[in-house]
């Protein structure tokens, strides 16, 4: 679904490649974690599979082909939820669809209003996003992701400004969309268990510069409850995974 071939990136004004040499893959209908500590340069793959930026060498494939000559082959969901305050919560689900621009505006509705009932949100529609909570609204903003009717999904850090409980309730909801729709998706986090608890495998970055990601296997089958994190063989793939990344962290 997605190749990452020997690719390598450097920011304007840095010395060295952030990106070096980068090579990876994710399968179709997957589900990888890509774990790393704050400012290592994960969202950065994210802005180079979307094409934000471009890598200075090595290609990125999606689906066997070059991103370079694709459109729409990738939703992505940047950090903050960046739901318009000023439009409804159905106009901003349906977003893509203005974009797309095939649709008319009650068909737009239409769509946005299936999609919204889709994640838990009926009767949210002609809200604005200040009256949802924060689960609520990236809720909001997955179902316009969605919407896009991408095969491949970026999630960057969704539930990192969410409560505890929230984000456990909102981690078992994604899981659950996940298996309904047969996605592929990439979600980047810096929250070990919450990598474990999601990903078919986790994809470490374990130092700066990114020049691999190590694989790490997660044994427990699908579907999960939270009960596998007590697994012996969850909780000594957590302890392995907080100790590759404390590696790199100098107090
Ligand atoms: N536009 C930019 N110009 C220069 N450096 C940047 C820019 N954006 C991010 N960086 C640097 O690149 C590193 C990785 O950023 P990022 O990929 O956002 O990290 P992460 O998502 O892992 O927290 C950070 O150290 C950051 O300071
Ligand atoms: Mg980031």
């Amino acid at each position: 679904m997605l190749e990452f071939d020997h690719v390598s990136y450097q920011y304007p004004g840095e010395d060295f490649d952030i990106i070096d040499q980068l090579s990876f893959r994710a399968a179709p209908g997957s589900f990888h974690c890509i774990l790393g500590v704050s400012g290592c340069g994960k969202s950065t793959i994210f802005r180079l599979i979307n094409g934000q930026l471009v890598p200075k060498s090595g290609e990125i494939r999606v689906g066997g082909a070059p991103i370079g000559g694709q459109k729409r082959y990738c939703g992505y969901m940047p950090q903050k939820d960046l739901l318009f305050p000023w439009r409804t919560v159905w106009e901003n689900v349906a977003l893509p669809l203005e974009i797309a621009g095939c649709l008319s505006k009650a068909q737009r509705r239409d769509r946005a209003e299936q999609a919204l009932r889709d994640v838990g949100l009926e009767g949210c529609a002609a809200k604005l996003p200040r009256e949802l909570s924060g689960g609520m609204r990236q809720r909001a903003a997955f179902a316009r992701t969605m919407l896009a009717g991408c095969d491949l999904l970026l999630l960057d850090e969704p539930f990192s400004a969410l409560d505890f409980l929230t984000r456990i309730s909102m981690q078992e909801w994604l899981l659950d969309q996940w298996q309904r729709h047969h996605k592929t998706i990439l979600f980047i986090t810096h929250d070990v268990e919450e990598a474990v608890f999601l990903s078919s495998s986790v994809l470490v970055a374990a130092r700066t510069p990114i020049r691999r990601l190590e694989e790490a296997h997660v044994p427990a089958p699908f579907p999960r409850t939270r009960a596998c994190l007590a697994r012996p063989d969850m909780a000594a793939l957590k302890e392995q995974l907080i100790d590759t990344l404390r590696k790199q962290v100098t107090p």
